[in-house]
């Protein structure tokens, strides 16, 4: 007897093959134990839904996709960054207002002053808007203590959003983020730092991954790949914000790490795609960073495609660069201003997200065996999520086979 069974919709499992969106019509989704025990169409049943499953739920020729995964997020930080928008508004940029000690480094200071508790409530406040357009699996970075107490603190409230709330957390180690104001003029010494925190990070299990900022305004390849020995030599994936806001090699470095992504990517090169393409590695595209910052510099999309490079989009939830908190706008960010079609977009923030977040064999398809994390929803066609702006078409979520009020 299985716990649940869904009937009457229609499934976009998101498996890669010869229909769009991997989609199965007049279908049926059977759970049991947080996981999916079977999936196809009613005329395959075994027999009356209600002899077979304890619950049964009419999706009414509703859409079930996968649950959304956001794999990019900076989600808990204090303070933020209104007056800094203004200023860049005025004609200052990103990088100028990184030099003269503001951008990052002032998240800095506003998270370092913050107790858990103020943490937590103001991320708690953005991820239930991302859980309120369907998010199941969400990714968290640290990067604003740049110090092994205040990066473990940030980590610690990133792991009890998880725990409280009905999504899975991934955690990731961003200590390489920006250089901390008693580092100045001191970048080696306080990678060194770094690398000495990540073997204590790793031991506090806070921590699913480790990133680093590769850029003018952020650490040097060379600082960058010191990063990197130091994670895998403790067994943890790494990934990469890279050539952001100008060419470091930064993607063909992640590649080389084996990364999971690599994420941004405006001024990849050609050689930095056919590294990524040659290690797997996910490209990790973030056009609410795009928008927010006025780049003009589109990431090499076409490139990417025609490597098979798996393309993910995600929200880079953060105070500076990204103040964004919905996932569907990303989906329609991703069509209008990096032209990807609606599949590639919806693929990106499910199947390849999974990919990213090193959880391709958890989430981000419906296949028998992976969690039951879904969201349903009152649309007549999937390419309807990317289309609109500013609407909320989520009928329910489930995760791990609960229905989640909406
Ligand atoms: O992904 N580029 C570096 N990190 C973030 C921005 C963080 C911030 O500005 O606070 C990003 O864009
Ligand atoms: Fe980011």
């Amino acid at each position: 007897m299985w716990d649940a069974i869904w009937l009457n919709g229609r499934l976009a499992t998101m498996v890669e093959g010869s229909v769009p969106y991997g989609a199965i019509d007049d279908a049926v989704i059977a759970t049991e134990d947080g996981r999916i025990a079977w999936l196809g169409r009613r005329g395959d049943l075994a027999g009356e839904p209600h002899t077979l499953a304890r619950d049964v739920h009419d999706l009414a020729g509703r859409w079930l996709t996968p649950g959304l995964i956001d794999c990019h997020t900076h989600l808990v930080y204090g303070g933020d960054r209104a007056r800094e928008f203004a200023q860049r508004l005025e004609g200052a940029s990103y990088a100028e207002i990184a030099r003269a000690g503001g951008g990052i480094v002032s998240t800095v200071a506003a998270t370092r002053a913050a107790d858990e508790e103020t943490l937590f409530a103001a991320a708690r406040r953005r991820l239930s808007a991302l859980l309120a357009e369907g998010v199941t699996t969400v990714e968290v970075k640290s990067g604003y203590g740049l110090n092994l107490e205040g990066e473990l603190k940030q980590l610690r409230v990133a792991r009890r959003l998880g725990t409280e709330m009905p999504v899975t957390v991934r955690t990731t180690f961003l200590g390489a983020h920006a250089l901390p104001p008693e580092f100045a003029d001191r970048a080696d010494a306080y990678i060194d730092a770094v690398v000495a925190m990540i073997p204590e990070v790793k031991a506090s299990g806070l921590a699913d991954a480790v990133d680093a900022f590769c850029e003018g305004i952020g650490f040097t390849p060379e600082q960058t790949a010191r990063v990197f020995a130091a994670a895998t030599e403790q067994g943890l994936p790494v990934k990469l914000h890279a050539d952001q806001l100008s060419d470091l090699g930064g993607a063909a470095l992640a590649a080389g790490h084996s990364a999971l992504s690599a994420d941004h990517l405006e001024y990849t090169s050609n050689d930095g795609v056919a590294a990524m393409a040659a290690a797997g590695t996910v490209a990790v595209l973030l056009p609410g960073a795009f928008y927010f910052l006025r780049e003009t510099k589109l990431p090499p999309i076409g490139a990417l495609r025609a490597a098979g490079v798996p393309m993910a989009i995600a929200t880079d939830c953060n105070p500076g660069s990204a103040p964004l908190t919905s996932l569907l706008l990303v989906l329609n960010m991703a069509c209008t201003l990096f032209r990807l079609t609606p599949e590639e977009a919806l693929t990106g923030i499910t199947r390849h997200a999974a990919r990213a977040l090193g959880l391709s064999d958890r989430c981000g398809m419906l296949e028998v065996g992976k969690a039951a994390d879904f969201a349903i929803w009152d649309i007549d066609d999937p390419a309807e999520l990317a289309y609109r702006i500013g609407f909320n078409p989520l009928a329910y979520a489930v995760k791990g086979g609960a229905i989640l009020s909406s």
